[in-house]
């Protein structure tokens, strides 16, 4: 029965990681895979992750069942999170939350609930998207289609070009939206352009769909998620995935969210019934580690505290190294546009032969497409780092 199959192309940010692991060489550098990184270069766990895990083994007593959706605890302190605590929705029951195996089994419970909506549905993603959204949205039969959306030359978003494509769509797309930190570009809608978008997307009558995976991470966890909470605010429905692998520093405990909001709070049982369906087809039910330390941490304000504090400092460090590494490309080119950018990705801009000479000759990863890891850069590397892409670049 295996016999046909040819294996699959490598995952381009799951294989650059394996190749960084497998280089002997002591002065590598990691600018591939998204995940935070100290001045040390680790990836450490935060200290109120620390605490709640503590405190989670000290008090538990079973390992029964949750249940499809997860915790309940856990989904409504996401809800205020994604939100914000005095958003008029959380009242209003037109929402729900149910827990997820990371940011992906939340896109992917989606995209299985869009075409159990509507076989024929289309989604509208970004060029480029982060390369997991194509497998995780077609896997489930859905049709892709694109919107152009970063302007290469000044390396911001080509707002117009984006609505001009989204005049296409018709009623019921899905239209796929990173909330903020836009990966792999950097390059972010301001909130005048949330404004305008979503003028569109209630003229046109389409469902937006937010991808918030770096929540806290651009400007703050509150500035991070105004564009979304703005948007929800207008439109009847919408649909928002959230990871905590990166603002929870969570990512192999496969911690997400995924939230529905319809039109009235009959419609959002009916959804919300339909949705817990699919998810008893897929996994059951997610694990429940991650959920409940983010559940402790958001439900202390001891914890809670701790944990922006924390996050805080890892947002202020991301911005500082944009402006440090624009900063030692000068010499280089104009790369000012990292500064501007936020959370953890930046184009470079070079060619992949220049990423593989990176790579091979000095052993600096970064995809091919020269999206970097801004938060995998510290002041001891971004020196060689500098000079080594001044070199290739000449
Ligand atoms: C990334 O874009 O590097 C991260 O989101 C990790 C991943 O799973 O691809």
């Amino acid at each position: 029965m295996f016999e046909s199959l040819k294996p699959l192309p490598h995952d381009p940010i799951l294989h650059l990681m394996q190749a960084y692991r497998d280089d002997p060489r002591p002065e590598k550098v990691d600018l591939g895979v998204g995940v935070y990184k100290d001045d040390a270069g680790n990836t450490p766990i935060m200290a109120a992750v620390h605490e709640a895990e503590r405190r989670l083994l000290a008090a538990e007593t079973t390992k029964s069942y949750v249940g499809p959706a997860g915790s309940a605890a856990f989904n409504e302190a996401m809800a205020r999170l994604i939100l914000g605590e005095r958003n008029p929705l959380l009242a209003e029951g037109r929402t729900s939350v149910i827990q997820t195996p990371g940011g992906c089994g939340a896109l992917r419970m989606a995209a299985e609930f869009f075409r159990l909506c509507r076989a024929d549905t289309r989604v509208w993603v970004s060029t480029p998207t982060w390369a997991n959204h194509i497998p995780l949205l077609s896997g489930a039969g859905l049709q892709l289609q694109e919107y152009p959306y970063l302007d290469r030359d000044t390396m911001t978003v080509d707002f117009d070009a984006m609505l001009g494509a989204l005049e296409g769509a018709r009623q019921g797309d899905v239209v796929l939206l990173h909330g903020c930190c836009h990966n792999p570009s950097g390059a972010d809608l301001t909130f005048a352009q949330w404004q305008a978008l979503t003028g569109l997307i209630q003229r046109k009558g389409l469902l937006p769909f937010v991808d918030i995976a770096y929540q806290g991470l651009g400007d703050g966890l509150e500035e991070d998620a105004a564009g979304l909470r703005y948007l929800a605010g207008q439109v009847p429905e919408m649909v928002i995935a959230a990871s905590c692998s990166k603002n929870f520093g969570l990512y192999r405990e496969r911690t997400g969210a995924l939230m529905l909001i319809s039109a009235s709070g009959t419609i959002n049982t009916a959804a919300t019934s339909q949705l817990l369906g699919v998810v008893r087809g897929h996994y059951s039910m997610p694990p429940a580690h991650g959920g409940a330390i983010v559940e402790t941490i958001l439900t202390d304000d001891a914890l809670r505290a701790s944990w922006q504090s924390e996050l805080s400092g890892m947002c202020a460090r991301i911005l500082g190294l944009r402006h440090a590494f624009a900063d030692a490309l000068a010499p280089v080119g104009d790369f000012g546009f990292i500064a501007r950018q936020r959370g953890m990705f930046s184009f470079l801009g070079i060619t992949p032969e220049q990423v593989r000479r990176l790579r091979e000759e000095h052993g600096i990863y970064m995809l091919d497409s020269s999206r970097v890891n801004v938060a995998g850069l510290n002041e001891r590397v971004l020196p060689q780092v500098a000079n080594a892409i001044g070199g290739v670049m000449k």
